[in-house]
């Protein structure tokens, strides 16, 4: 495994909606300060990194909304910022109104909140593609795009569109909520989001949840086919998986001792004289939970009135997106509440709420989390939450303790903290007491447990994830890239035909020695094919397997006279020549009477559309069915058969040309062709088919056979064709007499 700095990206393309630094302008003097939010902490921490180590990368970019003037600020070197322009008019609804009036809160999980406007999403569109415009300015083979978070769903789709070979990678730093949100969101919407983020070689997560809702929405909106976690988009792959950001653990923990913390540290002791400290720190958000957490803190003071004097809590709100309305009025319901909080239980000597609206340096902030008893870190819903985990890296010698919203993605890693459910005030009030009466022993053991996870996976281990996710589809891409059949291919493959002396043929049915037919009954082979067939056949050197997914009724009546192999049902049943039918394995098919209503009830309700039972599969069919009604349907049935499928993993859903098979995972065409080589010694195997059942018996030819797929897509095999018909062109290869 390499290290994050050890890949062959010429540059790093950092895009974000904000550059990670504004403009401050003092007297006449201006500073780069570095703006709020987790996105631009764990960001910079690795470009700091990445420049520190050297490494393969010469530069990099971060392209995002920013002062002009940002472009001349050297802020490190081999660092660049490149700011983009977004009109005002454009971006009140692009940021203001589509990303943090409609994304923001349907995806935090506020539906009541959510904007639903077309102005809004038409100024998200031309925002994109401002990106893209800029982003057309500074590309160059070689270079490695990371796009990041919510503000840009689009960008991973357009920027595929011009630049159709680059590295894109993109990762959400906010939660994907459940289909049954998302769906909230008009189709088009849906689609066009979808269609930009899978324009990306690889889309990362915080946790697998919301990648497993992501892949339920491309799977509903879309009608993408994805296994295991690979998204087939037309000609490319697109993988999503869960990568959940670290921090710079050590930059933290270390930072703990340092000379400017212990300043700090000293007049927060003075500060504090010998009460416990309570400490919560969130940018300005409804997602964070402050009422609720203030609402706990009170019951905390009326329930255990024993704590009164003896305890402070220091809830720090960074100011953010205060030209939002909303933002505006939580901060006033904030402060009402921190007052009528006061008011109530301060006495001369104590008061137990110190509320600050600011932001704070790095040092002050490492000597807060190092001093403080109790983390109290409860969002409604959050992404990630690198507080918690810095929180955590602070704990040095004296011991605090978490309380963590079960709600924040952190808390799949965090578990050993006190897990509580923000809106749940009593557990709140009661996490919050034994937080600050857990023995020492206790506290320590829990947080060096999660200090050695957060030690391990840092942010520099989920950048090199990440980035060796990408190279992996890299790889994959490369070996599933079909190559045309040309002439020189031909020529060969008819060269070592010739030579061979035992050779094997595996031959799919329909798409392949058939055209497809508008009804199943339909595709009959023709003669000229027989002949070939025959022809091929009658040179005893030669196997023909006919495998197929059909039943072995239909089969069996198109080769009535010709002495080839039958495989019928993808595997199930075999016939050889002259013999009786055989099952190639038996199995439980109870099975059937589960799923089968499930598709008759799809049946009824998509018309056109038809049920089929084999001996030991149910299919549905929907080639005849209004085509975008059946798409729709489609989507939701795999979902729902995904669900049952979970029950039963010895089930598998295989799609074919528009079908849908339910069948064993026990056998399939490439269980049953691998069986077929092991029985002879063949050095010849050529085998040809054209539908995604197609591809299990390509995976199992041996390297020195040939696989060649009909139609120009993604595919195990090493050749294809464009149609059908030149699969005629291929036969001929062994059935017309050999020149001279
Ligand atoms: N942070 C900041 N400014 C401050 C104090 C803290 O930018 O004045 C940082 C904090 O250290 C953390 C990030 O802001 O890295 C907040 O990230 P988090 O994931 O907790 O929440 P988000 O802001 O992304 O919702
Ligand atoms: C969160 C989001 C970021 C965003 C940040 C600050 O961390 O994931 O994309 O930049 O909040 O929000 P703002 O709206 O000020 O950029």
């Amino acid at each position: 495994m390499k290290n994050f700095d050890q890949y062959n990206f010429k540059r790093i393309i950092i895009v974000a909606y904000r550059l990670p630094f504004k403009l401050v302008r003092k007297k006449d003097e201006s500073h780069a300060v570095q703006n709020s939010g987790g996105l631009v902490s764990a960001i910079l921490s690795l470009s700091e990194r990445m420049h520190s180590r050297g490494g393969t990368t010469t530069e990099i970019l971060w392209a995002g909304t920013g002062e002009k003037e940002l472009r001349d600020i050297n802020v490190r070197p081999g660092f660049k910022l490149c700011p983009v322009e977004i009109p005002r008019k454009i971006n009140d609804k692009f940021y203001g109104g589509f990303c943090n009036d409609t994304i923001w809160p349907l995806f935090h999980y506020f539906p009541s909140r959510t904007v639903y406007d077309k102005s809004y999403f038409d100024a998200y569109v031309a925002a994109n593609e401002l990106f893209l415009k800029k982003l057309q300015g500074l590309i160059s083979p070689g270079d490695f795009v990371w796009v990041h978070d919510y503000q840009l769903f689009l960008l991973p789709g357009l920027i595929r569109k011009v630049f159709p070979d680059i590295n894109i990678g993109f990762f959400l730093h906010i939660p994907f909520p459940s289909f049954e949100l998302f769906r909230l969101l008009p189709r088009k919407w849906r689609e066009i989001i979808l269609s930009g983020m899978t324009g990306a070689d690889v889309v990362g997560f915080h946790t697998n949840d919301y990648n497993q809702n992501f892949i339920k929405s491309v799977r509903r909106t879309l009608g993408y086919k994805v296994e295991q976690n690979y998204i087939s988009v037309e000609d490319r792959l697109c993988k999503a998986d869960a990568f959940p950001i670290g921090i710079d653990f050590n930059k933290f923990h270390e930072a703990c001792h340092s000379q400017k913390t212990n300043i700090q540290k000293d007049k927060l002791r003075k500060e504090l004289s010998d009460k416990k400290l309570i400490f919560s720190i969130d940018r300005l958000d409804y997602s964070k939970g402050f009422l609720q957490r203030l609402k706990a803190f009170e019951y905390f003071l009326d329930k255990y009135p024993v704590w009164h004097h003896k305890v402070v809590f220091n809830m720090v709100v960074i100011p953010s997106r205060d030209n939002i309305e909303a933002y505006r009025e939580l901060k006033k319901e904030i402060e009402a509440t921190v007052g009528r909080i006061n008011g109530k239980y301060s006495t001369l000597g104590w008061r137990p709420l110190i509320y600050q609206y600011k932001s704070i340096p790095f040092n002050e902030l490492v000597a807060i989390y190092n001093l403080s008893d109790v983390g109290l870190i409860t969002p409604l819903r959050d992404g990630m939450n690198l507080v918690s985990k810095e929180y955590v890296a602070c704990q040095t010698r004296h011991y605090g303790m978490l309380v963590l919203s079960e709600l924040a993605g952190a808390s799949v890693e965090l578990n050993e903290s006190i897990l509580i459910n923000p809106t749940d005030t009593d557990e709140t009030a009661d996490a919050i007491n034994r937080a600050l009466s857990m023995p020492d022993e206790e506290k320590k053991s829990r947080i060096t447990k999660m200090q050695n996870r957060l030690s391990r996976y840092n942010v520099f281990t989920w950048t090199t994830d990440f980035f060796n996710r990408v190279d992996e589809v890299n790889k994959d891409q490369m070996n599933m890239q079909v190559k045309f059949m040309d002439s020189y291919a031909m020529n060969d493959l008819r060269d070592k035909y010739k030579k061979a002396d035992k050779r094997l043929f595996f031959l799919d049915y329909d798409g392949t020695l058939t055209p497809i037919a508008r009804l199943p009954e339909m595709a009959v082979l023709d003669e000229s094919t027989k002949d070939r067939l025959r022809a091929i056949i009658a040179d005893k050197r030669n196997t023909v397997v006919v495998i197929s997914g059909r039943r072995k009724e239909f089969l069996e009546e198109q080769f009535n006279d010709i002495d080839a192999v039958l495989v019928a049902e993808h595997g199930y049943l075999i016939k050889r020549p002259k013999a009786d039918w055989k099952n190639y394995m038996d199995i439980d098919l109870s099975w059937k009477e589960k799923i089968k209503p499930v598709l008759d009830d799809y049946a009824d309700r998509c018309p056109g559309s038809m049920v089929e039972e084999k001996q030991a599969s149910v299919v549905w069919h929907y080639r005849n069915a209004e085509e975008e009604y059946a798409t729709l349907r489609i989507h939701e049935l795999k979902d729902d058969l995904s669900e049952i499928l979970k029950s039963d993993p010895k089930l598998r859903a295989l799609e074919g040309k528009k079908v849908l098979e339910i069948k064993s995972i026990l056998y399939d065409k490439g269980t049953v062709a691998s069986a077929m080589i092991s029985e002879g010694s063949y050095d010849f195997i050529i085998a040809l088919g054209d539908d995604n059942t197609d591809e299990d018996l390509f995976k199992v030819i041996p390297d020195y056979g040939c696989t060649i797929k009909v139609g120009p897509r993604l595919s195990n095999a090493r050749y294809s064709v464009r149609s059908q018909s030149q699969i005629n062109e291929i036969l001929n290869l062994f059935t017309r007499p050999e020149p001279l």
